[in-house]
């Protein structure tokens, strides 16, 4: 059982509250101003006019001391919450001890392997090796070569709206023109197929009418003599998509596509960078369909606080993988690995309470949403599970036009300067998302659901 009073006492109470009169306050200006000089702002975020200086649980502060309410857990990281006491006590006494092991065994990274190992999905669990790496990029171009190596096929099937990473291995497996106009070329041999967006079905079908022909597509791809695909190695799946919506696939789509793999020889890798680490209100959001995955690959929430993300690998396929044949500088990292492994400890302890309130508080707030939504014209859809819930903006509820980006960057605005802390995603950019930490309040929960409904009304009725 999560007790409320103690998941208060990690965040800043007093959240939200605003003492400047804009945002970004003076002193976040100058720092935007002097990242613009410095920095590269093909980043992530680069445009985003909200500058951290602190962070405690699901709230942070700027350097003005504004403090925001935190939906985003800085994109699905900070699962336990941000400078977690426990994780803080752990991270300490390990610099004290060791930090970098430049890839070679160390006592907390093997420690590690094995928690790991201890929280995978049916299939995996304590049966698979992990192979570390700094972020879920570094996870998903492991993944490409493993399979490589693992089935002697290069083919890769990968879905639309999906996100792996940007480099270029995984890039080539991203979809969304911003991330790959003029970056090319990518790795060749990699087929993108729809995923199951029944909001926005590619095929102008209907569930369950449609009888899953996204599922039985994938099937032709991976056994068409024309597109050669019988030498695909392995599909790459988000159970849950991240950055393409927070789209959620019908219940029998995914048994149906591990089918496909099993008959044609492919590998399937899920990856759970994004939804994984507790976020959906299961360990992994590939246990909603049961499916055991070959490979995983994990990152974000795992990691939390410290960098810190790996692929795990059926234990039969791993055989195949060659002894130091992929080295890593600093993957291991002894202060990386104690955190992350006090990030598993706190998630699963009380048998998982926290991930099983993360399912409960998830209903919660689809519930306030759609609710909300009612009286609003622009809320196309609300969906997800657990703390990834997608609010999708349209212009039109008909048409399902998307919200223009003025508008949604106007919303962003309205709920910034009240306090609350929203970044979008999707195909077009128009969708909200709530990923708080695991550890916000139900009361930070409620708040940030009405200071969304009002942002958006405030737009409707032409205000801001
Ligand atoms: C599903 C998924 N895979 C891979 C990545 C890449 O992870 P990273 O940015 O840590 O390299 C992301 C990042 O958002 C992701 O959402």
């Amino acid at each position: 059982m999560v007790s409320e009073n103690d998941l208060a006492k990690l965040s800043y109470p007093q959240a939200p509250n605003m003492v400047t009169d804009s945002i970004p306050g003076p002193k976040g200006q100058k720092i935007l101003e002097d990242s613009h000089k410095y920095e590269s702002m093909a980043r992530g975020g680069g445009g985003f006019p909200l500058v951290f200086d602190e962070g405690k649980g699901a709230t942070i502060k700027d350097p003005d001391g504004n403090i925001y309410i935190d939906i985003t857990a800085g994109v699905a990281v900070t699962s336990v919450g941000r400078c977690h006491p426990r994780v803080l006590e752990a991270m300490q006494s390990q610099m004290g001890r060791l930090m970098h092991a430049s890839d070679i065994s160390n006592t907390r990274r093997t420690e590690l392997a094995a928690k790991v190992s201890s929280v995978m999905p049916q299939g995996l669990r304590n049966n698979c090796i992990s192979y570390f790496t700094q972020g879920g990029s570094g996870a998903v171009e492991t993944a490409i070569k493993f399979s490589r190596k693992i089935t002697g096929r290069n083919q890769i099937v990968a879905f639309h709206g999906d996100y792996h990473g940007v480099w270029c291995g995984c890039g080539s497996l991203t979809t969304g023109d911003q991330y790959r106009a003029g970056y090319g070329p990518f790795i060749p041999g990699v087929i993108h197929v729809p995923y199951a967006y029944c909001y926005r079905c590619c095929f102008g079908l209907e569930y369950p009418g449609c009888d899953l022909q996204c599922a039985k597509y994938i099937d032709y791809v991976l056994n068409t003599p024309y597109t050669g695909a019988d030498d695909v190695g392995m599909l790459i799946v988000e159970p849950q998509q991240g950055e393409g919506g927070y789209v959620v696939p019908p219940p029998e789509w995914l048994p149906m596509i591990k089918d496909a793999c099993e008959k044609h020889g492919a590998l399937l890798v899920a990856d759970e960078v994004q939804a994984g680490a507790g976020r959906t209100g299961k360990m992994w959001s590939i246990e909603y369909s049961g499916v055991e995955p070959d490979m995983l690959t994990w990152g974000k929430g795992m990691g939390g606080d410290m960098p810190n993300a790996g692929l795990s690998v059926r234990k039969d396929l791993a055989e195949k993988i060659v002894e130091s044949s992929q080295p890593n500088t600093f993957a291991g990292n002894a202060v990386a690995a104690a955190t992350t492994i006090t990030n598993i400890e706190i998630l699963s302890e009380d048998n998982f309470a926290l991930v099983n309130r993360a399912a409960e508080l998830g209903e919660q707030i689809k519930g306030w949403l759609t609710e909300g939504a009612g009286e609003i014209r622009t809320i196309g859809d609300v969906r997800g599970r657990g703390l990834m819930v997608g609010i999708e903006m349209v212009s039109d509820k008909e048409t399902k036009e998307p919200l223009d980006k003025d508008s949604i960057i106007k919303i962003i605005m309205g709920m910034l300067n009240r306090g609350l802390v929203m970044v979008p995603c999707g195909r077009f950019g128009n969708v909200f998302r709530f990923m708080p930490p695991l550890v916000l309040t139900t009361e930070h929960a409620q708040k940030g659901c009405e200071i969304l409904l009002e942002a958006v009304k405030e737009i409707e009725s032409g205000g801001a």
